[in-house]
């Protein structure tokens, strides 16, 4: 039996985690959040990890609030550096190997020729895209046996963008939203069963794993109204007219949708579109 230890199991790609492993008899899951383990805690991981001894680590903990990463940078390095970097020399001292997860963000997203492969050059431009590069490079340094796959724009169960819009459904007719920024929105499940697919093929290293398809945030809205019976129209605005509305918030990058080259080249690991995978998430939220 192969014991997989997950941390940061009460998110989204956590409970999509729980749902696949729970299902199959080959594996034993062991669910850990902030609760039982604080991951920035390096004796505290060290010691749990060498308590369970698990075979695969699957790193889903992480500090996902993009403008709070922007506020709070310290904790933001501690959840998302130094948290997988703690995991990655508890990794190695118990031969486990380690799945962690990063984000289209630490791409800067400036120039929008074509969706980033594995090899592109990096260049965040806000501290949650720093920060998680950071904990991307902690695991190289200190993992032997690591998948490293960075996904974009997740949504699962709990709170994210497909929620939001469908709350702001309830009692609006319209609403505005960001047209300018590309992306691959990505439902947990399809990431988790990615995942779960990838891990036992040892081919270790770094993947893009995101839904395959591009669109703009107002794209996505749209989408969700329809498939949903949402009668709320999308007033399309710039990034510009965003930030001016609210000052505070992080940079995000214009045009951060990836290849998922390394699946396509050295795996039969494939992503759904991500206007089936939409629909399926939404069948099982609204029926
Ligand atoms: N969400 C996205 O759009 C998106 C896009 C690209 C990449 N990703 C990456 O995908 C991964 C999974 O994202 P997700 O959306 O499933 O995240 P999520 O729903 O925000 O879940 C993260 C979990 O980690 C927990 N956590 C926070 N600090 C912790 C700590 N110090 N020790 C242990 N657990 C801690 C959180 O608890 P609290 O809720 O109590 O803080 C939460 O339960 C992350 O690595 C994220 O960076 C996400």
């Amino acid at each position: 039996m192969t014991k997989v230890m997950v941390t940061g199991c009460n998110g989204q790609l956590g409970r999509a985690l729980k749902k696949l492993y729970d299902a199959d008899p080959e594996y034993s899951y062991i669910g850990t959040d902030v609760g039982e383990l604080d991951i920035t805690d390096l004796t505290a991981v060290r010691d749990y990890v060498s308590g369970l001894m698990p075979d695969v680590i699957i790193n889903c903990a992480a500090a996902t609030n993009v403008d709070g990463c922007e506020k709070d940078t310290d904790l933001a390095y501690r959840i998302n550096a130094i948290g997988p970097r703690n995991l990655a020399i508890a990794a190695k001292s118990c031969g486990a190997e380690l799945v962690h997860i990063s984000t289209d963000y630490v791409f800067s997203g400036e120039t929008a020729e074509a969706p980033r492969n594995e090899f592109d050059t990096v260049g965040p431009k806000s501290a949650y895209g720093r920060t998680k590069l950071a904990g991307e490079e902690f695991v190289r340094a200190f993992a032997d046996k690591y998948y490293i796959i960075r996904t974009a724009w997740l949504y699962g169960e709990g709170k994210n963008f497909v929620k939001t819009m469908l709350a702001i459904a309830e009692n609006h007719d319209r609403v505005s939203v960001v047209d300018d920024q590309l992306g691959n929105p990505t439902s947990a499940m399809e990431l988790a069963r990615a995942i779960y697919k990838l891990v036992p093929t040892g081919a270790y290293g770094l993947y893009h794993g995101t839904c395959e398809g591009i669109c703009s945030w107002a794209d996505f809205a749209e989408e969700i109204f329809s498939l949903a019976g949402k009668n709320v129209s999308v007033e399309r605005i710039s990034s510009e007219e965003y930030k001016k509305r609210f000052p505070e918030s992080a940079s995000r990058p214009a045009y951060s949708a990836l290849d998922n080259m390394m699946f396509r080249l050295g795996t039969d690991i494939r992503f759904a579109g991500w206007k089936d995978a939409l629909r399926e998430y939404l069948v099982g939220l609204v029926g």
